[in-house]
């Protein structure tokens, strides 16, 4: 089969389509024929290895020069191939969408546990751009314990997680979402329902004045000191930021998230960085509130199979609007 293949860490430039083995999946796992994936930015942070203090901390995904997994790819949806002796979950035959590493491959070998029946109202495009994203925004904002009738600044609206964060926070009553992202993706986000948007280009959100119950920062681009400014006595950040391209290569948020811990443990500072797994039981439920219409998953782009590095460029430097998507043929 063939599979985006990386020997070494680098730009998009050391991504090749190769051939590799077909995966042969194990007693509870089961093969994918992936009929389309995404990209989000923990691809090109694995891809590149930055900010480079993470290889020191996640030797499970950081190799000294290269990423353990050399194909990358999370999210992915297809058709399953074959089961292996112990899952009673799926069959030959199935639609199903989910997060497994190597996706962005012809054929994946998924744990049972990690996919579940794909929104029949989707296509595979469509529901290849949900898993991690979707996943992400969901365990944020339950971690932040938001409730209907309160506010919720969401740092990093327009990205992959944004837009379902935006959505969902907007499902269950969230009255008042404030977005953050550039103005170019302002429109977008207003059309998922932020009621407040803010052009981080023009206007700093933490200087504001206006505070907030929620923080999520989808970012990792702030200062705690800028971020707890804008939040309610006793209310709660959770820290999801990746960092951006180009900045903070060798320790990026990572100087954030241990700097917040530190301070959480001798202040009053509710403090969350959760860590979004993958499961059937998450991905059944974003797949019901894509049927009820409730959230809907935004495709930027989609690069055809052949042209995959090129989808980990686009969304690295080009500020993709939500997702990125490949499709295979
Ligand atoms: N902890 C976890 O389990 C987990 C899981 C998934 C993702 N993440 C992290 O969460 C973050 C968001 O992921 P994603 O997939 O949504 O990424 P994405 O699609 O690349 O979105 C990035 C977001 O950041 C904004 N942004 C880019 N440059 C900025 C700048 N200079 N200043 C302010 N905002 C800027 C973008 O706005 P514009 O495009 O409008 O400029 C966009 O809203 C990433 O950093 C990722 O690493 C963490």
């Amino acid at each position: 089969m063939r599979a985006l293949v990386q020997n070494r860490y680098g730009s998009p430039d050391v991504l090749r389509v190769d051939d590799v083995p077909t995966p042969v999946p194990g007693h509870v796992e089961v093969l994918v024929r992936v009929k389309a994936a995404s990209v989000n930015a923990r691809d090109w942070h694995v891809m590149r290895g930055e900010p480079r203090l993470a290889r020191l901390l996640d030797s499970s995904t950081f190799g000294r020069a290269a990423p353990r997994v050399r194909i990358r790819g999370t999210d992915l949806a297809g058709t399953v191939e074959s089961v292996g002796d112990g899952v009673t979950r799926w069959r030959p035959g199935d639609n199903v969408f989910g997060e497994s590493a190597a996706a962005i491959a012809e054929y994946v070998a998924a744990p049972e546990g990690v996919v579940a029946t794909m929104p029949a109202c989707l296509t595979f495009e469509q529901a290849a751009a949900i898993p991690l994203a979707a996943n992400t925004a969901l365990v944020c904002l339950r971690a932040g314990q938001v409730e209907a009738g309160q506010s919720v600044l969401i740092n990093g609206a327009s990205g992959g997680v944004g837009t379902f964060a935006v959505q969902l926070a907007k499902s269950t009553g969230v009255a008042q979402v404030t977005a953050v992202c550039s103005a170019r993706n302002a429109e977008l986000v207003r059309s998922l329902g932020a009621d407040v948007v803010v052009d981080y280009g023009r206007e700093d959100f933490c200087e504001s004045g206006r505070q907030y119950d929620l923080v999520l920062d989808l970012v990792g681009n702030r200062a705690l000191r800028d971020l707890r400014r804008v939040l309610k006595p006793s209310k709660t950040i959770v820290l999801s930021g990746g960092g951006v391209s180009g900045q903070g290569r060798f320790i990026g948020p990572l100087g954030l998230m241990i700097r917040a811990q530190l301070v959480a443990r001798v202040s009053r500072l509710r403090l969350v960085i959760p860590e979004a797994k993958p499961s059937t039981q998450n991905l059944a439920e974003l797949a019901a509130l894509v049927e009820s219409g409730s959230i809907t998953p935004i495709v930027d782009k989609t690069f055809a199979f052949e042209n995959a590095t090129e989808a980990i460029r686009y969304l690295e430097v080009e500020h993709a609007r939500a997702k990125v998507v490949i499709a295979f043929s």
